[in-house]
């Protein structure tokens, strides 16, 4: 009987599974950290939304949504950029394992609510990357923000990077779909498609202005509050 060693590639594959598991033990605590930094910035949320809705009778915000980053995904951005197999190279390299998307009504909102947290004396921002003031090519609009809070646990005290996105339900509209139409072909899109879809967003932007000037127009009509 042969025996034949595997091929490099399985060996790869098979190395590549043993430091997943190496880390995933520490990976369990490492990640509540994140979710408890989430906890932190949708209490903070809330607060806002709570705190509008009753004092000017107006809410800014339509929905909110988090996600902490799976173990495999982390580990898959990790050979992509070449990340060590290391708790503290992963937290100073990966900066979106937290992340909390609030989806706003206008785009006017989108800025104060990022205006009112990043107030806080408990938030420092760390990035900002305005994709509406300047939209990336394929007409993806958002405001992104890594932001830093500290998180209390029993025995020290741990700054969480979260990951934020705020954006208009139109440009939300836009990004999820083009996600999912994006997605199906991977890396060939077909030009008319990128081409089709960028038009979609430039007219997901003009209705976001048209519904800002209908808004302004109703403030200052004195039919709604703000
Ligand atoms: P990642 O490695 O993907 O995190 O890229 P990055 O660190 O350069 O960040 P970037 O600001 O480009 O994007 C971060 C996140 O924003 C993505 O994970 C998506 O959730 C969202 N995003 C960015 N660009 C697009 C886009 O063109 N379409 C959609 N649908 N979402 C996008
Ligand atoms: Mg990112």
């Amino acid at each position: 009987m042969t025996t034949s060693s595997p091929p490099s590639s399985a060996l790869g594959e098979i190395a590549r599974i043993e430091e997943f598991h190496a880390l995933s033990g520490q990976l369990t605590r490492f990640l509540m950290e994140y979710k408890f930094g989430i906890d932190e910035i949708t209490t903070k949320i809330s607060i806002l939304q709570e705190e509008f809705a009753h004092l000017h009778d107006y809410n800014p915000i339509e929905h909110v949504l988090s996600r902490v980053k799976s173990p495999e995904s982390i580990f898959d951005k990790m050979q992509r950029r070449g990340v060590a197999s290391d708790i503290e190279a992963i937290r100073a390299e990966i900066t979106d394992i937290a992340g909390v998307r609030v989806t706003c009504s206008f785009t006017s909102d989108v800025y104060r609510v990022f205006d009112l947290l990043s107030g806080q004396p408990d938030i420092e921002v760390i990035q900002v990357e305005d994709y509406i003031a300047a939209p990336k090519e394929n007409g993806y609009r958002s405001l992104h923000a890594l932001v830093e809070t500290p998180v209390h646990l029993s025995d020290r005290v741990v700054p969480v990077i979260v990951e934020l996105q705020l954006r208009t339900v139109a440009m939300d509209f836009w990004a999820s779909l083009e996600h999912k139409i994006y997605y199906k072909y991977r890396t060939d899109v077909p030009a008319e498609l990128l081409r089709e879809l960028k038009e979609a967003a430039d007219t997901a932007a003009s209705l976001d202005e048209q519904m800002e000037r209908l808004h302004g127009a109703a403030r200052h009509s004195g039919t709604m509050p703000l």
